[in-house]
C-alpha cells in the first residue's frame, strides 16, 4: 500500500479511526457497535448519561486525583488559553470520575431522587510513553453511582462491566479485587507499612524512596521492587480494616460469590489514582500483553466531600475501549456486519444522470441508503463500484429506461434483474420487499 510521507503526521500516542473493516481495532464501524452496546446496556442497568466537558480547571483534576499521583505530576495536557483574565490553567480530563462528580455537583443532581446513577463514554488524555494499548489520547467508558454505601453497588458496576465484555465475546476475564480501608483504619496501616520499610528502603528504586513518606502504598505496587524480600512479608490492608470497611469487604465477596463471579483476592492492587476507599478492583486479559488491564475502578466515599458536596458515597470504573477492541482482535472475534448500501443509482447519459440525482435524494428521504456515482464512470466501471460499496441493488437508468418510465433493478448478491416504475415510491417499495 503506498503511503505518502506527512510533513505533519499525527501526534504521538494518537490513533484515527477509519472506515474499513481492514484497520481491524481502529475500525469505526467496531467503535459504533461497541458504543452502541455500551448505549444499550447502561439503559438495561438503568444508568443515565452525563457528557463532562473534555476539559476541566486543573485544579479539579489536583485535588480530585491527587496531587502526588503520577496522573497528575507527569501526566496532565495542561493548557493556559490565550487571553484568560482569571490566570487559570485548564487541563485536558486524564480520567472522568473528578469531572462527573463536579457536573453532579454544579448542576445539582444530588437533588434528583438517590443514588445518581450516571455513565459517560468518549476521549481523555495522558501523556503517557505509547506503545500498544497505552496512548496519549484513549477513550474509557465510564460508570459511577453517587450516594450508595451498599456494597451491592460495588458488585453491580464489577458485574456490569463483566456483562459487557461477554456480550462482546471478549472470553475469559481475571477479575482482582481489594480494599484499601478507609480514614479510620488506613492511616493506621499506612504507619505500620511504613515502619515495615524504612529499615531496607535504600534498596528499593528512586520512586519508591521518594514515595515512602507521602504514599507508602505505592511502594507494594512497584514493578521494579516487586521481587524484594521485604515485599513478601509487608502487612497487608485486608488484614488491618476497621469492623466497617471488614464487613463491607465480606459482604462484598458475598455478593460476587451470589453473582457466581470468579475473582482473586490481590491485596497489591493500590491504583494509581488517590481517591479510593475500601474496593479497588481491576480487569485483566491475558492475551493484552503488557497492558493488560482492560479496566479499573473502586469506591471513592471522600471525593465528592473533596470537591465540595455533602458527604456522599461513590463507586464506580472506567474501561478501556482500545484495549477492548484491541482483545477483541486478538481473540479474533468477527467484526458486526457492516450496513450495506440499499441502492446505488447507475446512470448512463446526461438526461439519465439528472434524473438519478434527483432519485437518489428521494430514496434518501424515504430513510433507504441510496448513492450515485459522481466522477463519470462508465456503466461497467460504475457496476463494478456499486459492488465494491456493497450496495444491495443497481438501479440502472439509461435512454431506454427513460423512455419507457422504468428502472432495471439489479439484485448484486443474485445477480438477477427485474424492472420496476422509475418512481422513487415503487424502487423503495421494490428494494424494501428484496
Ligand atoms: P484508570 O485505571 O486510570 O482508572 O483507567 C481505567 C482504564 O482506562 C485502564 O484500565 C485502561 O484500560 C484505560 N487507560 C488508562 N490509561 C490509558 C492509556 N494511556 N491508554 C489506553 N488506555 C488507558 C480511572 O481512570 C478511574 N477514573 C476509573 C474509575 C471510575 N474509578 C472510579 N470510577
Amino acid at each position: 500500500m503506498e503511503v505518502p510521507k506527512l510533513q505533519i503526521p499525527a501526534p504521538r500516542g494518537t490513533n484515527d479511526i477509519l472506515p474499513g473493516a481492514q484497520f481491524k481495532w481502529q475500525d469505526s464501524a467496531r467503535w459504533q457497535h461497541l458504543e452502541a452496546e455500551i448505549a444499550r446496556i447502561c439503559h438495561q442497568y438503568g444508568y443515565a448519561e452525563l457528557r463532562p466537558p473534555v476539559f476541566e480547571h486543573t485544579e479539579l483534576f489536583a485535588r480530585g486525583v491527587g496531587a502526588t499521583t503520577d496522573v497528575v505530576q507527569k501526566e496532565m495536557f495542561t493548557l493556559m488559553p490565550r487571553g484568560d483574565e482569571e490566570g487559570q490553567t485548564l487541563t485536558l480530563r486524564p480520567e472522568f470520575t473528578a469531572g462527573m462528580v463536579r457536573a453532579y455537583l454544579e448542576n445539582g443532581l444530588f437533588n434528583q431522587s438517590q443514588p445518581t446513577k450516571i455513565w459517560t463514554a468518549g476521549p481523555a488524555f495522558r501523556a503517557e510513553r505509547p506503545q500498544k494499548g497505552r496512548y496519549r489520547q484513549f477513550h474509557q467508558w465510564d460508570v459511577e453511582i453517587f450516594g450508595a454505601q451498599d456494597p451491592a453497588a460495588d458488585a453491580e458496576v464489577i458485574e456490569i462491566g463483566l456483562e459487557l465484555a461477554r456480550r462482546l465475546g471478549a472470553g475469559e476475564l481475571l477479575v482482582s479485587l481489594n480494599s484499601l480501608g478507609c480514614p479510620v483504619c488506613r492511616p493506621v496501616y499506612r504507619e505500620q507499612l511504613k515502619a515495615h520499610f524504612r529499615p531496607v528502603i535504600h534498596e528499593f528504586c528512586s520512586d519508591c524512596q521518594r514515595r515512602l513518606e507521602a504514599n507508602p502504598l505505592r511502594v507494594m505496587d512497584c514493578k521494579a521492587d516487586a521481587g524484594h524480600p521485604a515485599q513478601r512479608t509487608a502487612p497487608l490492608m485486608i488484614e488491618h480494616l476497621c469492623a466497617e470497611c471488614d464487613t463491607h469487604w465480606k459482604s462484598l465477596q458475598s455478593h460476587l460469590r451470589a453473582l457466581r463471579i470468579q475473582y482473586q483476592v490481590d491485596p497489591r492492587i493500590v491504583r494509581g489514582l488517590d481517591y479510593y476507599t475500601k474496593t479497588v478492583f481491576e480487569v485483566l486479559h491475558p492475551n493484552l500483553g503488557a497492558q493488560n488491564t482492560l479496566w479499573g475502578g473502586g469506591r471513592y466515599d471522600g471525593l465528592i466531600e473533596e470537591l465540595g458536596g455533602k458527604p456522599t458515597p461513590g463507586v464506580g470504573f472506567a474501561m478501556g475501549m482500545e484495549r477492548m477492541l484491541l482483545v477483541l482482535d486478538e481473540l479474533g472475534v468477527a467484526p458486526p456486519p457492516p450496513a450495506r448500501m440499499d441502492c446505488f443509482v447507475v446512470a448512463l447519459g446526461e438526461a439519465a444522470k439528472e434524473r438519478a440525482v434527483g432519485l437518489v435524494y428521494q430514496l434518501r428521504r424515504l430513510g433507504l441508503s441510496a448513492d450515485l456515482d459522481l466522477l463519470g464512470r462508465s456503466l461497467k466501471a460504475q457496476m463494478k463500484y456499486a459492488g465494491k460499496v456493497g450496495a444491495r441493488y443497481a438501479a440502472i437508468i439509461g435512454d431506454n429506461e427513460l423512455a419507457q418510465g422504468v428502472v432495471a433493478l439489479r439484485d448484486m448478491d443474485a445477480a438477477t434483474q427485474t424492472q420496476v416504475p422509475l418512481a422513487p415510491e415503487a424502487l423503495a417499495a421494490a428494494v424494501r420487499a428484496g
